[in-house]
């Protein structure tokens, strides 16, 4: 009954769009920005792969060459910090295991907090290298980050729980 549930909402999502091979990449954003947990589900590829007429293993193929993509649940804020070379100088190494730390993830909880609330990531220059480090949370760039700076943030999206 769920899965049903879930093809109709796949299916409402790629009705969106023209059955064409360019509108793919836009296709799978949309499904993934859908899902509360920031994923792309297995009844998600399959849907798509039957809407553009294309295998399960060539959506397979795009949802994991692209690393905006995942394939797993995710907290409901990522946090992605930039590991390009002037942030990375600058220390994100170190604020990722921070991180990492402050909130207990270990690959037993499989990169979710246990309140559900965060990921993390890496990613490629923000573009913001003049203020690094940096990272982003969920579309909202951050920079010039401390652990002090990093504990506020946190403690603002868990008070607030606000959307970014
Ligand atoms: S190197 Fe991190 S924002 Fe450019």
């Amino acid at each position: 009954m769920q899965n049903n549930k879930n093809d109709e909402n796949n299916f409402e999502i790629l009705n969106q769009f023209r059955p064409e091979r360019t509108e793919i990449l836009k296709a799978l954003h949309s499904l993934q920005n859908a899902n509360p947990q920031h994923y792309i589900s297995s009844d998600a590829m399959k849907a798509v792969a039957k809407y553009f007429n294309i295998t399960l293993g060539q959506v397979y193929g795009i949802v994991t060459y692209y690393s905006m993509f995942s394939t797993k649940p995710r907290g409901k804020y990522i946090i992605r910090l930039c590991k390009s070379p002037v942030c990375y100088m600058k220390g994100s190494f170190n604020l990722k295991n921070y991180l990492e730390e402050h909130l207990q993830l270990t690959a037993s909880t499989e990169n979710i907090s246990a309140d559900g609330l965060f990921t993390i990531e890496t990613t490629e220059c923000l573009g913001h290298c003049e203020q690094a480090p940096a990272m982003m949370v969920n579309n909202t760039i951050y920079s010039n980050l401390t652990r002090e700076k990093i504990d506020e943030i946190l403690h603002a999206l868990k008070t607030n729980n606000y959307e970014l």
